[in-house]
């Protein structure tokens, strides 16, 4: 059977392993939930590469992100709002909510398995719609991180000044500027290495060592499922990479679980997070529609594609999604 929504009226403590996190990521109750529905088509949104993003596009984006934060302080319980947003992240993978049914001893955890891919999708499509209606933009449309680019392969600029509401003072003070990002953790500080490395190495979980689907995807993840059965290759791989590169490397202080983008209760409080999946989430999209080869591309089981989740969209209504209904071919 399919995981089930989370029951968010039994939401509890979060953890990281087996210590207690003073992080509160419920979320808020809703008097209803309602189903999803494919909104009518307005205008296609188009993601732009951070590195080439217009100044329209990041001055949009920077008001956009402000106006977010500005919810933290004028109304906490706004689910829209910046705080609210992050504690998405870790309600569905810091243990705060068990599996639904008689799974109650088992921790929901949309990672390392072939809910990745989905769970990220949706979040990063409502995150987007509520940005866009903050803004009063329907067309806004989120920045990718182009890291699978040599060009890209730095943090993006803009999410590097200190008066921006893009930046975040809890990442790794050593990658910033014109660093290479390192996806696969060779500790090489030579640009030319980093980035060669980083290219075979993204061939390799796109191409040379996928020979399945669920090698690329992640492994079965079904009602009564231990968490964590195993992610996929671009899961383990350049997502991993990234998170782990742009996370404190210091732990003896406070950002003790490498914050904020090193764990997940915390990786969404940065706003490179976001800009990080819209690559990842396009990866998805390019192994599955760019790259010619003979193994399906889509998991077909209604294991997966009945799992179900639920996010607040953007004006505030809890809603329950379910993963097929945005592949209508
Ligand atoms: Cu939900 Cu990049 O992790």
């Amino acid at each position: 059977d399919p995981v089930q929504a989370p029951d968010f009226t039994k939401c509890g403590d979060a953890y990281v392993k087996d210590v207690l996190l003073d992080v509160k990521c419920c979320p808020p109750l809703a008097d209803k939930i309602i189903d999803y529905e494919l909104p009518k088509f307005e205008v296609l949104r188009k993601r732009p590469a951070a590195h080439r993003a217009t100044k329209e596009q990041v001055a949009k984006y920077e008001k956009a992100i402000q106006a977010m934060r500005d919810l933290d302080t004028s109304d906490p319980q706004d689910p829209r709002g910046f705080t609210q947003q992050a504690n998405i992240h870790c309600a569905y993978c810091n243990g705060a909510h068990d599996q639904v049914g008689d799974f109650s001893n088992l921790d929901l955890q949309v990672h390392n398995s072939w809910l990745f891919f989905p769970f990220h999708r949706w979040y990063l499509y409502f995150y987007e719609r509520i940005l866009g209606k903050l803004i009063n933009d329907p067309t806004f449309a989120l920045p990718f991180w182009n890291w699978d680019n040599p060009k890209g392969m730095t943090l993006p600029p803009i999410f590097d000044k200190p008066s921006s509401p893009l930046y975040d003072a809890k990442r790794d003070p050593k990658n910033n500027g014109s660093a290479i990002v390192d996806l696969t953790f060779s500790g090489s500080t030579d640009p030319l290495q980093l980035v060669a490395n980083n290219l075979s190495s993204i061939y390799s979980e796109m191409v040379r060592s996928v020979s399945t689907t669920t090698a690329f995807v992640g492994k079965p993840y079904c009602a009564g499922s231990k968490p964590s059965p195993g992610g996929g290759s671009s899961e383990n791989g350049s997502h991993t990479g990234v998170h782990w590169w742009v996370g404190t490397k210091d732990t003896s202080g406070p950002n003790k679980f490498n914050e904020d983008m090193g764990n997940f209760y915390s990786a969404g409080r940065d706003p490179v997070f976001y800009c990080h999946h819209s690559n990842v989430d396009r990866m998805w999209h390019l192994w599955r529609d760019v790259v010619k080869n003979d193994i399906p591309k889509d998991i077909t089981s209604p294991d997966y594609l009945n799992a179900e989740f639920l996010f607040y969209d953007e004006h505030k209504r809890l809603r329950i999604d379910l993963p097929w209904l945005n592949y209508r071919p």
